[in-house]
């Protein structure tokens, strides 16, 4: 049966015992690890959140408490109190290595069954048990470790921000769709039968609000949700830290964030960052990386060869230059490290992408390539000098429509740095992407789609074009990307009736249309809008970085799988036949 603590108050963290404590009296509660009984001799292996300390249970300990200690099984929760003293065998992996504690009491708090998941980092266990037994998985240092420097980012974002003259505020969590361009999360109104909230995509608008109702600087951690396809990196319920400020440009928004990841940088990795961030346009990162998250830590960039093959005679790629290009990447050294089947494999990785092949030109001891039979030798030749192709190199071309070539060229490049190992895990390259297109074409809708929202503001020179030739004009947003990962964006937003109306034409929204969505926030824009921008950061992803996770659900305590389902609570879950009617729902079995 569990003990109480009774008059024992715990005097310090397991984790925290070190040499000063030798010959002082503790008292210490936790998870037993591990306990092994010598005979007259028990250790345990006490655990906290702060780490583990060794206990020992000798022969001068009296009878009925060495019982107990007999009894002891993993995931145990104990108290003891003894005394610190030096080990005889010192165990250098840990900070508590070098002392132990000799137990003078022993209470056990709470038994444990056989659990199900053993509480150590290195255990190869499946995810779907880890999350299934997601209380036990966060008992282990990594998980605790990683939840520990995400709360430190709360805090340094908190601190910086508010350093920096912004107003934390809170917004809704039932709300309107917002224009994210996800799908939204709809919560049934029980009280206005037949009506929905939709869960925040991001506080997009309500920010902006703030800034017409004069906050001038505001900031919010914040939880988004978006009903989207879920990738490693991320989620359907995630963090952001989100601001906007009023009387700024997209400078004065970059440079204060830069500011706030210099810090972040320095107090978490002790690392400088030195400021200011570089800047690449978008249509650069395009053409040189083919992706609009460039990771900036190894180089293989992408070359243009469609001139130099559009009249080569070889139809296939004269047909791609006709309808968009023939690009290509140098994977240095990859005529050996890289054999036929891995090249197979690059291939249909392409695939995926759309392309419709991968060719290649292998330069050994003699030129190998899937092209040599449709192009001469001489046009080989330059097209390796392009790529400054040496001997031991592999080049890899694609031919098609640009996006499909920028597509398949950019995610090939990375694919390649994890193949070929040049990726330095202990560098941090971070840049800003700006003045990304307006619009972008939805084959799906077969329209111009914000590509970054409704509200974001043209470039004051393209203004002309929004409407004439809208694939032209140019946004005053940017993206943050550190490692090839997005970990943030914004914008400057219009503030200019008559520009959000052309901007609403030119999306094809009518002016009815218009207002039923956004009515709120262009009526509150009648009334004096200040000139404003902002951005937000994927927060999970940050910590992503800073604790080196692979895997976005690592960063969040209670996170969900791929398919978007909770497997320590079962959510979601179907509801009564009660339940529905009071929220008046009707659930129809779907095509
Ligand atoms: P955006 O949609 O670019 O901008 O989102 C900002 C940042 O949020 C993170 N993020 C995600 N993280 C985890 N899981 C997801 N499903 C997910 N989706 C996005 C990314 C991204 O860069 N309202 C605008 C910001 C603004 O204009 O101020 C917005 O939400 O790191």
């Amino acid at each position: 049966m569990a003990e109480k603590m009774g008059n024992l108050k715990r005097t310090n963290y397991c984790g925290d015992i070190t040499e000063e404590f030798i010959d002082s009296e503790v008292v210490l509660m936790g998870w037993v690890q591990r306990q092994r009984s010598l005979g007259s001799i028990i250790f345990v292996d006490l655990r906290d959140r702060e780490g583990i300390c060794q206990i020992v249970f000798d022969e001068k300990c009296p009878k009925e408490i060495k019982e107990k200690a007999e009894k002891l099984h993993n995931e145990y929760v104990i108290a003891i109190k003894g005394r610190v003293r030096k080990r005889s065998s010192i165990n250098e992996k840990i900070k508590t290595g070098k002392v132990e504690v000799l137990a003078s009491e022993l209470k056990i708090l709470a038994e444990s069954e056989v659990p199900p998941i053993y509480v150590k980092d290195d255990d190869n266990v499946a995810e779907n048990m880890r999350l299934k037994y997601r209380t036990l998985d966060l008992r282990k240092p990594s998980m605790q470790r990683n939840l520990k420097i995400r709360s430190q980012i709360y805090k340094i974002t908190r601190d910086f921000f508010n350093e920096n003259g912004f107003i934390e505020v809170e917004t809704p969590m039932l709300t309107k769709p917002t224009p994210e361009g996800a799908r939204d999360y709809l919560v049934p109104s029980r009280v206005n039968a037949g009506k929905f909230y939709a869960l925040p995509q991001s506080p997009q608008l309500l920010k902006q609000l703030l800034m017409v109702s004069g906050l001038d600087r505001y900031i919010q951690i914040t939880k988004c949700f978006r009903d989207e396809d879920l990738r490693a990196n991320r989620q359907p319920e995630f963090t952001q830290i989100d601001l906007e400020m009023s009387f700024v440009d997209e400078e004065d928004v970059m440079t204060i964030n830069e500011r706030f990841l210099q810090r972040l940088f320095k107090e978490l990795l002790n690392i400088d960052i030195e400021l200011p961030l570089r800047r690449m346009k978008y249509s650069e990162a395009m053409e040189r990386f083919g992706v609009d998250k460039p990771d900036l830590r190894f180089g293989m960039e992408l070359k243009n060869i469609s001139d130099l093959v559009k009249d080569s005679g070889f139809k296939i790629f004269e047909d791609a230059v006709k309808i968009g290009s023939v690009r290509g990447i140098n994977a240095v050294g990859g005529a050996e490290a890289l054999s036929k089947k891995k090249i197979k494999r690059l291939e249909s990785f392409v695939k995926d992408f759309k392309a419709k092949g991968l060719s290649y030109i292998k330069i050994g001891d003699e030129i190998e390539s899937t092209i040599s039979k449709f192009l001469s030798p001489e046009k080989l030749d330059e097209i390796i000098k392009v790529f400054d192709g040496k001997k031991g190199d592999l080049i890899l071309l694609v031919a098609d429509k640009d996006n499909i070539v920028f597509d398949a060229l950019g995610n090939l490049r990375n694919e390649l740095a994890r193949e070929l190992d040049l990726i330095d895990n202990n560098s941090y390259e971070l840049l800003w992407i700006t003045e990304f297109p307006l619009f972008e074409y939805s084959e799906d809708e077969g329209r111009y789609v914000a590509k970054h929202h409704p509200f974001t503001a043209p470039n004051d020179e393209d203004l002309d074009i929004v409407l004439t030739n809208p694939e032209k004009a140019r946004a005053k947003a940017y993206d943050i990307v550190i490692n090839g990962d997005e970990m943030g964006g914004g914008s400057i937003r219009i503030n200019d009736s008559q520009i959000q109306n052309t901007m609403f034409k030119a999306l094809g929204f009518s002016e009815e249309e218009a207002k039923e969505k956004f009515g709120f926030l262009l009526e509150a824009f009648k009334y004096g809008a200040p000139p404003h921008g902002g951005l937000a950061f994927g927060l999970d992803r940050l910590t992503m970085l800073f604790t080196g996770a692979e895997s976005i659900r690592d960063v969040i305590a209670f996170p969900k799988t791929q398919s978007a389902t909770c497997l320590l609570t079962g959510a979601p879950t179907e509801l009564t036949d009660k339940q529905l009617s009071e929220v008046h729902v009707k659930v129809i079995e779907s095509k």
